[in-house]
């Protein structure tokens, strides 16, 4: 049998050194646990950072990728075929945005967001270069996409990065005001930041950014790779809290494991485009769109997106329990199925900690422990994962409450 340190040893000789992983290694899942090596289970509260939507192991999931692989996996965008203008039209009916271009990660959805914000105000013949974004953003990891995101530990190795960004503080309403002028292509919002911390922009935010785009004309660009698709119990997050984007990027929990992304247009961003301007070889592939299309029937035709408003508030509510048993939580913020407990102090021993409990959650913003389950969870679930995360930070921190 494989062990841990075989693997471990593998990687560290032949793995770019990118990724601090958990001494875990996995081997199979179903619905919303996962096995190691030694058939121990876990409770999945992070679902591979947002993307296993319908858990592990979905049976239709599972049947539609073989069955697809049998037909026909790849043709390229040098043809057509069947699936991508269905997918975009079931997009198109969710999102408002009558466009679509596929892609494979949620920092390609971002950068193709920000390439036709400028492409729009050059086809005007007034180029417009600038973006204004937030403090505590996270878009991704590609130059284009690596400027607007704010933590300078992920920027400061790369610079010079793309100029005329502007960051913003999100309740930050005159900043915003003063930040956003006739030179912005885009401001660019995650309606709830999720690396940042699992923070959902105010509704005054909400409502400047608006009353900004209107004034100078500036293009709004909603990244919705974490919290649209269902996560909140809601399509999209951006109607909310009133947010009208002319582009949205979504990804993630869209091919619930199969790598597939999106950028969604309003009319007339879309018309700027010219044949040529942009592409992607494995964008919007049969199998990317057969997986994502799955998961909408699940979403849509299938309930799951009531399923998760229903298991949303009932785990809301059982944070809030939580919260009150350990006065070291500080604030639970969230919607749906994306939840941050933020702590007075570092995170990271809790992630620990679940592991051994059984429990999978993730750290992020250093004091946040951040929950993304799959749609799929149960109140019997959740409960059973706050049960957990209840001992988990008794093994961290004890009796040392607030
Ligand atoms: C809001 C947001 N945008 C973009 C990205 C980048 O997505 P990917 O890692 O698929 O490139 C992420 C990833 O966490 C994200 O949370």
């Amino acid at each position: 049998m494989t062990t841990v340190t075989d693997v471990i040893a593998v990687e560290q000789e032949h793995l770019l050194q990118v990724y601090r992983r958990g001494s875990v290694v996995f081997e199979r899942g179903r619905g919303c646990r996962l096995f190691d090596a030694n058939g121990r289970s876990y409770l999945d509260l992070i679902s591979g950072v947002g993307v296993a939507s319908l858990g592990h192991a979905h049976p239709r999931l599972a049947s539609a990728i073989a069955d697809q692989a049998q037909q026909l996996l790849h043709t390229s965008n040098l043809f057509f075929h069947p699936l991508q203008g269905e997918l975009a039209t079931r997009l198109s009916n969710l999102a408002g945005l009558p466009r679509a271009f596929f892609c494979n990660s949620g920092a390609e959805a971002v950068e193709a967001s920000l390439k036709f914000a400028r492409r729009y105000w050059h086809a005007q013949g007034q180029p417009r270069s600038e973006f204004v974004a937030f403090e505590h953003s996270f878009h991704g990891r590609t130059m284009g996409a690596l400027s607007v995101t704010w933590d300078d530990h992920y920027r400061a190795p790369f610079k010079p990065l793309i100029p005329g960004v502007t960051f913003v503080a999100p309740d930050d309403i005159e900043g915003l005001r003063a930040a956003v002028t006739e030179r912005t292509a885009a401001v660019i919002v995650e309606p709830i930041q999720g690396e940042g911390g699992v923070r959902p922009i105010g509704g005054d935010m909400a409502k400047a950014i608006t009353a900004a785009c209107l004034n100078t004309g500036a293009l709004l660009i909603a990244d919705e790779v974490q919290c649209g698709l269902g996560r909140t119990g809601r399509p999209f997050y951006s109607p909310v809290i009133g947010l009208e984007p002319d582009l949205m990027a979504i990804g993630k929990s869209l091919g619930a494991g199969v790598p597939i992304a999106a950028t969604l247009f309003s009319e007339r961003v879309a018309a700027a485009a010219a044949f040529g301007d942009h592409g992607s070889t494995y964008g919007g592939n049969l199998l990317a769109c057969r997986a994502a299309l799955v998961f909408l029937e699940e979403l849509v035709d299938g309930g799951l997106m009531s399923h998760v408003a229903r298991v949303g508030a009932h785990t809301e509510a059982g944070l809030h329990a939580l919260a009150g048993r350990h006065p070291f939580i500080r604030e639970i913020r969230g919607a749906g199925l994306m939840w941050g407990l933020e702590l007075d102090r570092p995170a990271a021993p809790i992630v620990d900690a679940a592991i051994q409990q059984g429990l999978l959650v993730n750290r992020t913003a250093e004091t946040v422990i951040r929950l993304l389950p799959p749609y799929i969870i149960t109140t019997e679930e959740i409960d059973e994962a706050i049960g957990l995360l209840d001992a988990a930070l008794i093994a961290a921190f004890g009796g040392q409450q607030g």
